[in-house]
């Protein structure tokens, strides 16, 4: 029933939020100061943002939420998601535990304050999907899990306490050539900035990134799919899969 009042309510909104031209954002540095939710919802069920339209809250930054228990399981996948954006969705302004993005999508200025494992899960076959200001904290794995294929931006966003701010998935039953482009973020006191499989021929590019109490950069592994651990293959800048200087990271 919530759901139902709030989907219609994006639908009713999305006319005057016309889909966010992606490559047109402001450059400009991430920030660590989380907005304060006005308000908070609960769910009981995802809000799927339908092909090509665009959610923004009544009111900016209204914090979605699954309720107790929606991260007990771990990795819960879909059914503990907040939001649901099929293709060509944008979602701004709101302030979330978990996402999941069925196609090639925009996220801006969305807030995960505590992430139970992934935040956001991306499921494209190709094409890009933009997230863009923002920020996450308390991913004890994965902010972005990028499982389908493509390509993903990230702008400007904010990461503190994480496992891995990005990776392409190391053990998918179908593997792609991913790439990652990161510019002008912020990552906190976390294990890996980005993950990518060097043997599905990933790339990872990175400019203007602070880094603060980060052990690597971008790691290198070897991918597979037949759902085992991946292992590494090396760290740093190559040129190759790690596009990046050590001049692009700073503290
Ligand atoms: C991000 O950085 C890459 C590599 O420098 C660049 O090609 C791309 O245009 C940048 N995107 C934005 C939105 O700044
Ligand atoms: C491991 O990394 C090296 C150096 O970047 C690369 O030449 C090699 O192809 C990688 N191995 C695999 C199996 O991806
Ligand atoms: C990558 O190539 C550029 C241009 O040739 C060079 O200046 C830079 O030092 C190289 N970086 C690494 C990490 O090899």
């Amino acid at each position: 029933m919530l759901k139902r009042i709030l989907v219609s309510l994006a639908l009713s909104t999305a006319a005057a939020f016309a889909v966010t031209p992606a490559r047109m954002i402001e450059r400009r540095g991430a920030t660590n100061v989380f907005p304060n939710p006005p308000t908070t919802i609960t769910l009981s069920s995802p809000i799927t943002v339908k092909a090509g339209q665009s959610f923004t809250p009544p009111q900016a930054y209204t914090r979605y939420e699954r309720g107790y228990g929606a991260c007990r399981d771990g990795e819960g996948g879909q059914a503990d998601a907040v939001f649901v954006l099929e293709e060509g969705a944008t979602l701004n302004a709101v302030v979330i535990g978990k996402n999941q993005m069925e196609g090639q999508c925009t996220i801006n200025h969305v807030y995960f304050e505590d992430v139970c494992e992934d935040a956001i899960t991306i499921k494209q076959s190709s094409g890009v999907s933009y997230i863009n200001y923002g920020g996450a904290k308390g991913a004890s794995d994965k902010i972005v899990q990028h499982n389908g294929g493509g390509k993903v931006v990230i702008n400007s966003f904010y990461a503190e306490n994480f496992g891995k701010v990005y990776r392409s998935c190391g053990n998918c039953k179908t593997q792609f050539k991913r790439s990652v482009e990161i510019n002008d973020s912020w990552a906190v006191s976390g294990s890996t900035l980005v993950g990518i499989n060097t043997n599905f021929g990933d790339t990872a590019t990175i400019r203007r990134q602070k880094a603060l109490n980060v052990r690597t950069i971008c790691q290198k592994f070897i991918g597979n799919n037949l759902g085992n651990e991946p292992t590494n293959n090396g760290s740093g800048p190559d040129n190759i899969s790690c596009l990046y200087n050590n001049f692009d990271v700073t503290s």
